[in-house]
């Protein structure tokens, strides 16, 4: 009985001793992985910091908050490197003064370590092989950080901090290139807003008055007269539809373009167009067909604007016209709820790739060909612009060059009940 107690009381402690020394070894592992999971943490809250702005100082500041700790400091400076190499603070907080520094930068920047003097700690922060900053960290008694855990961590948040500041370089860079555009894009729109209304007077004035000599108020005026006198007023009120387009093109720019909304019918818009367009398309050997299918013809818009956009589309029907007798024919029809018009063609045509683009500003096919006929390409811009506030939809369709051009316009009929 003694021999089996015995025995089983050495059992009993080799038992303990291993449980003992399995214990310790799982704490020691247990502290080590509480450690490493720390300095995850640790790495993981930086990554944040850094990516939390892209204004440097801030960034800067939210980082360092969680450096500090690691050096026991609690004063920090970011240097940065102009053009020629000199380090100078971009951001200071409690560091005195970085003069007296000189040797401690250098040795950082070319040896790319991190140097610790007495009670400042100096971190390179190089990116792509270039030293673009130091940080420095200090505090008010003596610093010394021995650890390499410390060390390690340090050098992995410099890494980061200088994409960082690289980033936030190029960031304020494009910052004030945006604000310089910015800048330009207004006074351009000033500018033209500007001369518009200064050229615009005296066109005014000049074409008032030779209405006046038309009329024969000042006189009687022979043929020859009146042929020159009309030829001075055509120019005058094709100088005023231009200017009108750059103010309507400069109000569109600052967002200041905009309709007026009433209950209007589709109809009664292209009877009133075709009237005034008569004279033109006399002039040009011209003829206008009107189908007028639309039943729901009222919508919501801007008579006078949406009167304007129909003469527009005439005015480029017979522009980009091959034809000696040009034929334009509008289409009024409902599709659903909204009403469809179009405008169509038997001009040049239009290829593929420029359906698209001819709405966008300044685009003209062929700059050669309106040198002659006016016009700067501003013309189906403003049309889409006042399409797009009537909510409606505008597209070009074409079967090609030579092929004519039909331009179709959607918009949303006021009218829900079906007749
Ligand atoms: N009916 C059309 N037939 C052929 N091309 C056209 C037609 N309407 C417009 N375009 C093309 O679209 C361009 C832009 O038209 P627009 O904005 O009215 O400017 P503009 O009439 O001042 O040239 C024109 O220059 C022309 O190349
Ligand atoms: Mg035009």
């Amino acid at each position: 009985v003694n021999a089996i107690i015995n025995n089983l009381a050495s059992y009993l402690v080799i038992f303990l001793a291993c449980l003992l020394a399995a214990w310790a070894i799982y704490n020691r592992d247990k502290k080590k992985i509480e450690e490493q999971t720390r300095d995850l943490q640790l790495l993981f809250n930086i990554a944040r910091a850094i990516g939390s702005s892209l204004d440097l100082k801030l960034l800067i500041a939210n980082t360092v908050k969680l450096l500090l700790p690691l050096v026991g400091g609690d004063r920090f400076a970011l240097l940065t490197a102009n053009d020629k190499g000199v380090y100078s603070a971009s951001v200071n907080q409690g560091l005195a003064s970085i003069e007296g520094l000189d040797d401690l930068i250098a040795k950082a920047s070319a040896n790319d370590e991190i140097v610790n003097a007495k009670n400042i700690v100096a971190l390179p922060l190089a990116a792509k092989g270039k030293t673009v900053g130091i940080l420095l960290l200090g505090g008010s008694r003596e610093i010394r950080f021995s650890g390499r855990r410390e060390k390690n961590l340090l050098s992995a948040a410099a890494d980061q901090l200088a994409i960082a500041v690289e980033n936030a370089a190029v960031y304020e860079k494009e910052k004030q290139a945006v604000a310089r555009l910015t800048e330009l894009d207004h006074l351009k729109n000033e500018f033209i807003s500007m001369v518009s209304h200064e050229l615009r007077t005296p066109v005014a004035a000049a074409d008032g008055y030779v209405s006046l000599f038309l009329a024969g108020v000042t006189g009687p005026v022979s043929d020859e007269q009146k042929k020159y006198l009309t030829i001075i007023k055509d120019n005058d009120q094709r100088l005023l539809s231009l200017i009108d387009r750059l103010l309507d093109f400069s109000s569109m720019e600052t967002g200041s373009f905009k309709i007026k909304k009433e209950l209007i019918s589709i109809n009664e818009i292209v009877s009133e167009v075709e009237k005034s367009v008569a004279p033109r398309l006399a002039g040009k050997q011209a003829r206008l067909r009107l189908e007028l299918n639309a039943q729901k013809v009222n919508f919501m818009g801007d008579r006078d604007k949406m009167c304007a956009v129909l003469v527009d589309l005439i005015d480029n029907a017979l522009k980009f016209s091959s034809a000696a007798a040009p034929e334009i024919r509008i289409v009024t029809a409902n599709k659903g709820g909204l009403i469809e018009v179009s405008v169509a063609d038997n001009g040049i045509g239009l290829a593929k790739e420029h359906l698209g683009a001819i709405f966008n500003e300044f685009y003209q096919v062929e700059a050669t060909m309106t040198r002659k006929t006016g016009g700067v390409g501003l013309g189906l811009a403003i049309v889409k612009e006042i399409i797009a506030q009537h909510h409606g939809k505008i597209w070009a369709e074409s079967a090609g060059k030579g092929k004519g051009t039909k331009i179709i316009i959607d918009l949303p009929s006021a009218e829900k009940v079906k007749r």
